[in-house]
């Protein structure tokens, strides 16, 4: 299937042999027939779960030291970022170059969406051109899932977080992380606090967790409180120390000031002596409690410098190495053997 196998070692080729069977299995079809990842509305816990199975061989490859491979060789992927990004764009990029795949940056600034172009326009024109894969970042909800109308059947949708509700990826590479640390999410206890009313870090979590049996609680200020997703399951505080307690993992949001109301007061010093979570609120949580944040952080606002960088409880870093393998898992399943 792909070019690795020269002196390699048996314990690379069992790796390599559970990767082609994982990617010729039942599993990898049903999701290849999805083609988009748009939301994780529209994978089963099973899929989800598949996903991360293929994560996790990537990484194992990494650590092997055998990456890239040339999986997605001649495929082209292009990065659509209309908002700003450091980890989900690169680790995309990175992803695709370790699977082989050729990359195109659409510099929005200087693509013809800066003169007036459509994005379906935008869309039908990567399209004809060959393109395998548009990986898009967009303020606007719902904007990737109206590209369907213009592209045709061999070009696969790939969601980078959009508007308030949804980042797929995110939430795929978060349960990665706290798959490291527990068996199983269900049952576990998972706070998330700060900005949930603004996040589609947050929603995309609910989402995916709330699927696999997690205990989700959110902690916000009521002005920054997601009430919408109390109809999931989730439990709602006010009181951040109340959410925290016996939790077994805790997700700090950002404060997404760029997409609040702009008529929304904060007041810095207030919401720190609130919510800000620093390593007294831990003694709430059950011991070995793991602290995860999306990124990018706005040190000292929504948690300490302290807190952020204790590796015995932060595994920040280890969410944006996972974003790597999450996302060549999402683009090795949709895009290998893509008829194009
Ligand atoms: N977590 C996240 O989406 O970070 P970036 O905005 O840097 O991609």
């Amino acid at each position: 299937m792909f070019l690795l196998l020269l002196n390699s070692s048996s314990n690379l080729k069992t790796i390599v042999e559970s990767l082609t069977s994982k990617l010729n299995s039942k599993e990898a079809l049903s999701l290849k027939k999805k083609r988009h990842l748009i939301s994780l509305a529209d994978y089963s816990g099973e899929e989800i779960d598949f996903v991360v199975s293929v994560a996790q061989i990537f990484k194992e490859l990494s650590k092997q030291r055998a990456l890239p491979i040339d999986l997605l060789k001649g495929k082209h992927v292009a990065l659509a970022f209309f908002e700003n990004s450091t980890r989900t764009k690169t680790s995309f990029d990175i992803a695709a170059t370790n699977l082989g795949a050729h990359v195109v940056d659409l510099n929005i600034s200087t693509s013809s969406t800066a003169k007036g172009e459509s994005l379906g326009d935008t869309a039908s024109t990567l399209d004809a051109m060959g393109t395998n894969a548009i990986i898009q970042r967009h303020s606007q909800s719902g904007s990737l899932a109206g590209l369907n109308d213009y592209v045709s059947n061999s070009l696969s949708l790939i969601n980078a977080g959009e508007g308030k509700e949804t980042h797929p990826t995110q939430a795929l590479l978060d349960y990665f992380t706290m798959l490291e640390y527990v068996d199983s999410i269900k049952g576990k206890k998972i706070t998330i606090f700060g900005d949930t009313k603004y996040s589609r870090v947050a929603r995309s979590n609910v989402r995916l967790l709330s699927k696999m049996g997690a205990d989700i609680h959110i902690a916000s200020p009521e002005n920054l409180l997601a009430r919408d997703l109390e109809s999931l399951g989730v439990k709602t505080h006010l009181d951040l120390n109340q959410s925290l307690e016996d939790c077994d993992f805790i997700m700090a949001l950002r404060m997404q000031f760029e997409r609040q109301e702009k008529d929304l007061s904060i007041d810095r010093q207030e919401y720190i002596s609130r919510y800000q979570l620093t390593h007294e609120h831990l003694k709430k949580a059950k011991r070995g409690v793991k602290l995860l944040h999306p990124g990018p952080v706005n040190r000292d606002l929504e948690i300490t410098s302290e807190l952020m960088d204790d590796l015995s409880y932060s595994v920040i870093k280890e969410q944006v190495s996972n974003g790597i393998f999450v996302r060549m898992a999402v683009l090795a399943i949709l895009l290998n053997d893509q008829e194009r």
